[in-house]
């Protein structure tokens, strides 16, 4: 069964062509990075309009990458949210109107059911049931998954996602936007023991990043002389221990708590290369298996979408062409709040 995803909830508009569920045939993202980076952060309104200028075009391509036409596709996947409003209808009108135009199935597909379902993209596929941390620019949950479409939430953030304290750390350091992966690159030289940042909430599986953002202003603030590129490094180590630490800690505190041995990481955040080497450190020493996707697919792509929607079907289940898109979607609360 070949699906077509269609994904546009925040700054990339994305297609792929998935077959199975399983095998990536294409995978095309187009990224907006260059039109936002100017005002330090998406700006909604024009990442809809530029979704609206690529979206036909990334389709096309994806069709051509996977060597298939329009005629060979058995249903089309669309990301429904969670997201930016605007963003999202474009990526779902798009989607619906082509399944309607072709009388195949369409589904309507949760983004973060969708970074969960990417590692069934490749080939070390978890058994059910595992522990999933879903890390993102939004988003920064732990979730029990009992079987595809079916998630119950362990822990969640109080405050800001791991990837937004990411972000607004590089910007108070003026290393640019997005910032997590000039911090991931950045802190390769570091001394991660150069500034102590607290870690928040112990023993708890909620996470808080705001406490973690106010002692990095205050650390900048409050000495007397400027930040030195020769310290940036070691300031950028320290601050990315202090956020990936209670990330590896809490999932793998989930998974003991559950004497569940398996751990799936996803989103954009699990593209960090300290978070991936501290998860097979932490959880090779306590019998945990870790299952991470390869970076491109941990980070917002269509194939994901497709999955979750190859898995939809095969159950059986489509959405209607009336469905709309919304933008605050918790998994384990179907229609939005
Ligand atoms: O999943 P994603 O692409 O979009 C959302 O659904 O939000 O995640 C984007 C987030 C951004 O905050 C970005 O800074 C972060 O993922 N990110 C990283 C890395 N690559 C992307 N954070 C840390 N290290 C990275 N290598
Ligand atoms: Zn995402």
């Amino acid at each position: 069964m070949l699906i077509l995803g269609i994904e546009s909830s925040c700054d990339e508009t994305a297609a792929a062509v998935v077959a199975d569920g399983s095998s990536l045939l294409s995978n095309v993202i187009a990224s907006q990075i260059d039109v936002h980076t100017r005002f330090g952060g998406v700006v909604p309104e024009i990442a809809s309009r530029k979704h609206i200028e690529v979206i036909i075009q990334v389709i096309e391509d994806a069709l051509d990458d996977a060597g298939v036409t329009l005629d060979d596709i058995d249903g089309i996947a669309g990301t429904r949210g969670p997201g930016l409003i605007g963003s999202l209808l474009v990526g779902l009108s798009v989607a619906k109107s082509m399944a309607f135009a072709r009388g195949i199935p369409f589904v309507g597909v949760n983004h973060i059911e969708a970074h969960i379902t990417a590692i069934f993209l490749t080939e070390q596929r978890p058994a059910f049931p595992f522990v999933a941390l879903v890390v993102s620019g939004g988003h920064t949950n732990i979730y029990q998954v009992d079987g595809f479409g079916s998630f119950r939430i362990l822990g969640q953030t109080r405050d800001d996602a791991a990837g937004e304290a990411f972000d607004k750390g590089a910007k108070m350091l003026g290393l640019g936007y997005p910032g997590g992966i000039v911090i991931d690159r950045l802190s390769k030289g570091g001394n991660a023991s150069y500034v102590q940042f607290p870690r928040s909430m112990k023993g708890s599986l909620d996470f808080s990043f705001s406490g973690l953002k106010t002692a990095l202003l205050y650390y900048i603030k409050k000495r007397e002389t400027p930040v030195s590129d020769d310290e940036l490094p070691h300031i950028a180590a320290s601050y990315q221990d202090a956020i990936v630490d209670v990330l590896v800690d809490k999932t793998l505190q989930a998974a003991e708590g559950l004497s569940l041995p398996r751990v799936v990481i996803a989103g954009g955040v699990a593209a960090n290369s300290r978070l991936r080497e501290l998860f097979q450190e932490r959880a090779g020493k306590r019998g945990v298996d870790v299952f991470i996707p390869p970076p491109v697919l941990c980070t917002d792509n269509a194939a994901m979408i497709a999955t979750v929607g190859y898995h939809r079907l095969q159950r059986g289940d489509s959405d209607a062409l009336n469905m709309n898109a919304i933008s605050r979607w918790p998994l384990d609360c179907p229609e939005g709040v």
